[in-house]
């Protein structure tokens, strides 16, 4: 059968997609061919991906020598990644993924320690690197330092060189920082046998910002002090060090570099986690509450942020935060901008700012250790908005991103996860006819080289156009090219089409679109929304990639190009098409070369996959369609459950409706296994299905989409 492209032949079903925006400042940076070929081994060799609401993300992984428990930080260093681990070792990860310790570490004892140390809370906990000179650095770390009985919390600074692209710190260490008081080495301490374990260190905070060139700020957590009061009965819940002016505890401070003068910015931090400063010049600090109450504020100085007399956290097992005057408020302090209940354990926070991901600029990006995720924060006007969870299945410690836009993460599993936009796997063939590569899971037509154009695109999303409803919009997968529209859809009656998509690349005028292309290609007959099946599709580059096809075994595109004519009388008709081409792939060319096209209508046969998907796009699709519109049959969204024969605004056969049942899978599949049989009288037909395919295809009908 001829796929011809007139209205009338053609049942049309379009792909459901998200509207991405893809407008003529998408940058086309990235790169255009895959560049997976890694040379380093440290790299898991099949990358996984992660996909996110805008972006579809790559993950390229580096695992350090195990550190034993979380802490440790990372910083950009070019190209590279600069880590200090939690126990102290600098470790400089290559563009290539190279990992090289340094003999420097970081001084964390006054003397060799005469018992052994938990390492739970003391530990590195953040880096800075403050450039000083083209390839020169100061290195910052705060940390914990034991001297005597005493846990002291640093900032320590070295020197860094990056000429030549070869790391070296100097390794002479400066002390910048000591927060006043230090805490007990006994807090805290656990016993390995007979022998105790330094413990005190537990909820040090502790993140780093440059303010300006001369001043460092420094989030310093309490150290625990309600547990240390709680449980070892020390100190005074009146007098916590949180509100004791000549504390450093519960504080942000700012450190004046030349003279180490310390002053206190703001106040009330159980344990920051993260410190940023937004494209506004707005200062961030996520920080840990008890149990809940994880919190984002936007700092000002002077102010204080409640802890520990106002929290939406509570006590660990209990229902309440002992100090909280009104529970569950946040009452006569400064109010977290959000709040995370259950607590997620937020850690860093940064600014995106990543040339890869343009989309998500201006969010803020934080780890979070106990949700395993990254969050996705947006903004607006001192405002949360939104916020998206990337599940990475990791605790995310740090994180950082490279000039190169790539977002990289540490975990507390002793990981560096690069996270990068996933490449495209495109190439361009001079044969105008193929156009097709398949690499993976994607499938890539190089629009441009089909139609014989060689310009950069200037892709303009639908969405600009009134083209259509809105509905009707997130259904089809279409762009428009200068004047080329170009949409991507699938079949859905005949058994030849099934599990083909069909990309038209057609010429139009922009103004063209809303009159007559509206009938040629929009009046369908019967949409479909198919997302699960189909996948999804976007230009990247210059290329219409189409990614995640999970749902078939094996998969057809078509395409073909109609051409749009003028008769001397000014009636518009499409010809055509003028050259069509095909391109089947399943399991056997998976990674082999793309079969050739054939530039005839005869479409491959070839298996049909037997899911209830495809047995419903086979056999029913024709008829129903899966949004709330009715065609030949009733639409059949949400049909299970729903009674017989009352279908709102479809005028079924009394057959139906004195069934006098609500569709459950059983009775369904009974009924379209054997209408007449079932219902006498119905106007379906007998579809030809067997028991187990309407089985499978009632199964299909109760996901819940
Ligand atoms: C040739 C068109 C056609 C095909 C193909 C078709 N149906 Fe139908 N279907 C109908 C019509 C028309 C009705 C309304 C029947 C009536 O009013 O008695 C209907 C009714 C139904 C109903 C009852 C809906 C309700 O609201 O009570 C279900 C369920 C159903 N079809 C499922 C299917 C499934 C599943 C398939 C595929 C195996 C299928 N149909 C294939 C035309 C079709």
């Amino acid at each position: 059968m001829r796929k011809g492209l007139k209205a009338t032949s053609v049942l049309l079903v379009f792909i459901a997609s998200a509207t991405i925006s893809l407008h003529p400042l998408y940058p086309r940076s990235i790169e255009a061919a895959p560049s997976l070929v890694l040379k380093n081994e440290v790299y898991v060799p099949d990358p996984p991906t992660k996909r996110t609401h805008l972006y579809e993300l790559q993950l390229l992984i580096v695992r350090l020598e195990e550190f034993g428990d979380g802490g440790g930080a990372i910083e950009p260093l070019g190209d590279k990644v600069l880590v200090v681990t939690p126990r102290g070792r600098i470790a400089v990860i290559g563009a290539d993924g190279e990992i090289s310790y340094l003999p420097q570490e970081v001084p964390m004892f006054a003397s060799p320690p005469d018992r052994p140390i938990t390492w739970v809370g003391f530990r590195v906990a953040d880096i800075l690197l403050k450039e000083t000179a083209p390839e020169a650095f100061t290195l910052f770390v705060s940390h914990h330092y034991l001297a005597g009985d005493c846990v002291e919390f640093r900032v320590s600074s070295t020197e860094l060189n990056a000429e030549d692209g070869e790391i070296v710190v100097s390794g002479d260490w400066k002390t910048e920082f000591t927060a006043n008081p230090c805490v007990d080495q006994e807090l805290f301490e656990s016993w390995e046998g007979e022998i105790p374990k330094t413990g005190g260190g537990i909820q040090a905070g502790g993140k780093m910002l440059m303010d300006g060139p001369e001043h460092l700020l420094v989030a310093v957590g309490d150290h625990a002090w309600y547990e240390w009061h709680e449980y070892q009965e020390e100190g005074d819940p009146a007098t916590p060090p949180v509100v004791d002016p000549d504390s450093h505890l519960g504080k942000l401070v700012r450190i004046e570099l030349a003279t180490r003068e310390v002053r206190i910015v703001a106040t009330g931090f159980r344990n920051p986690q993260g410190l940023a400063r937004d494209n506004e010049g707005n200062l961030w600090l996520t920080e840990h509450g008890p149990q809940g109450g994880d919190e984002l504020n936007l700092v000002k100085p002077g102010l204080d942020y409640g802890w520990p007399y106002a929290t939406y956290g509570i006590l660990y097992g209990n229902r309440a935060w002992p100090y909280n005057e009104n529970q569950g408020q946040h009452e006569g302090f400064e109010e977290p901008i959000f709040s995370w209940i259950p607590s997620i354990a937020i850690s860093n926070l940064i600014v995106s700012d990543s040339p890869q991901l343009p989309l998500w600029r201006g969010d803020l990006l934080a780890g979070s250790l106990a949700s395993g995720s990254l969050f996705r924060i947006r903004l607006r006007q001192d405002r949360v908005t939104s916020f998206e969870r990337i599940v990475l299945g990791e605790r995310i410690r740090d994180i950082t991103q490279l000039d190169d836009g790539r977002i990289v993460l540490l975990t507390d599993s002793a990981k560096i996860i690069y996270l990068r936009r996933a490449p495209i796997y495109c190439h361009m063939d001079n044969d105008s006819k193929s156009i097709f590569t398949y690499d993976a899971d994607e499938v890539c037509v190089d629009v441009l080289s089909a139609v014989g154009e060689t310009e950069d695109p200037k892709i303009r999303a639908l969405s600009e156009l009134d083209i259509g409803t809105p509905r009707m919009r997130s259904y089809f997968q279409v762009y428009i090219h200068e004047n080329l529209l170009v949409y991507l859809r699938i079949p859905c009656s005949a058994h030849e089409f099934r599990n083909r998509f069909f990309l038209h690349i057609t010429p139009v005028d922009a103004e063209d679109v809303s009159e007559e292309l509206r009938d040629f290609g929009f009046n369908v007959y019967d949409f479909y929304s198919y997302d699960e099946g189909i996948g999804r599709a976007m230009f990247e580059g210059g290329c219409f990639v189409v990614r995640d096809l999970p749902e078939y075994a094996y998969k057809h595109i078509y395409t073909g190009q109609v051409i749009r004519e003028e008769s001397p009388d000014g009636e518009v008709f499409w010809k055509g098409p003028v050259w069509e081409g095909s391109y089947t792939f399943g399991p056997e060319s998976v990674g082999a070369a793309p079969d050739e096209v054939s530039v005839s209508p005869a479409l491959p046969q070839e298996e049909a996959s037997d899911s209830g998907a495809a047995l419903f796009t086979t056999y029913c699709a024709g008829c129903h369609s899966l949004t709330d519109e009715h065609s030949v049959g009733p639409h059949l969204e949400g049909v299970i459950g729903r009674r017989a024969g009352e279908a709102e605004g479809f005028n079924a056969s009394a057959a139906l409706a004195t069934l006098d049942l609500v569709w459950t899978q059983e009775s369904l599949a009974d009924y379209v296994e054997d209408p007449t049989r079932f219902a006498p009288g119905t106007s379906m037909a007998k579809t030809g299905v067997t028991a187990e395919e309407a089985r499978k295809i009632a199964e299909f009908l109760a996901w819940d989409r």
